[in-house]
């Protein structure tokens, strides 16, 4: 089971998905989103979405931010994602969708995920929460 994400860490990963968000390459659906990561290592990595006029190539801010750490991170030692936080300028918070949950599962199963947005509301839940019974890695073994 993951530790509690301190306020601090909290507040790092906020940040960086604000910062993310502004950078959102969403000119089809308007909606920007900002993701960010945080490592084992206490590392932070965001994204955000990237949309494409082949509407079916986009890619959603969590992956990004997850492949971000992925490609910073040795091939010996891939990372092990304890928190994600989603941010999105909206009155209600965003949860990840089901194709990112399974890209965050492959490297924080035991992740918290926070979605946080311009409204009071914000929802916070682990990962297996958001994807029981997954599949993944030992799957194969
Ligand atoms: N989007 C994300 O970035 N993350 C999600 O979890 C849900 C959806 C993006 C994809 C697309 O650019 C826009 O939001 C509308 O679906």
């Amino acid at each position: 089971m993951a530790a509690k994400l301190c306020d601090h860490d909290q507040s790092r990963l906020l940040t960086a998905a604000k910062q993310a968000a502004g950078r959102a390459y969403c000119p089809y659906s308007r909606f920007r989103v900002g993701a960010a990561v945080l490592t084992n290592r206490g590392d932070i990595f965001a994204g955000c979405n990237v949309e494409n006029a082949s509407y079916g190539l986009t890619i959603c801010a969590e992956r990004n931010a997850v492949f971000q750490a992925v490609a910073a991170s040795d091939v010996e030692s891939p990372p092990e994602l304890r928190a994600v936080l989603v941010y999105t300028p909206t009155p209600a918070p965003t949860a990840p969708c089901g194709a990112c949950r399974q890209v965050i599962n492959e490297f924080g199963p035991d992740a918290q995920v926070l979605s946080v947005c311009d409204g009071p509301g914000m929802l916070g839940a682990t990962l297996s929460d958001l994807l029981p019974k997954a599949f993944g890695p030992a799957n194969l073994s």
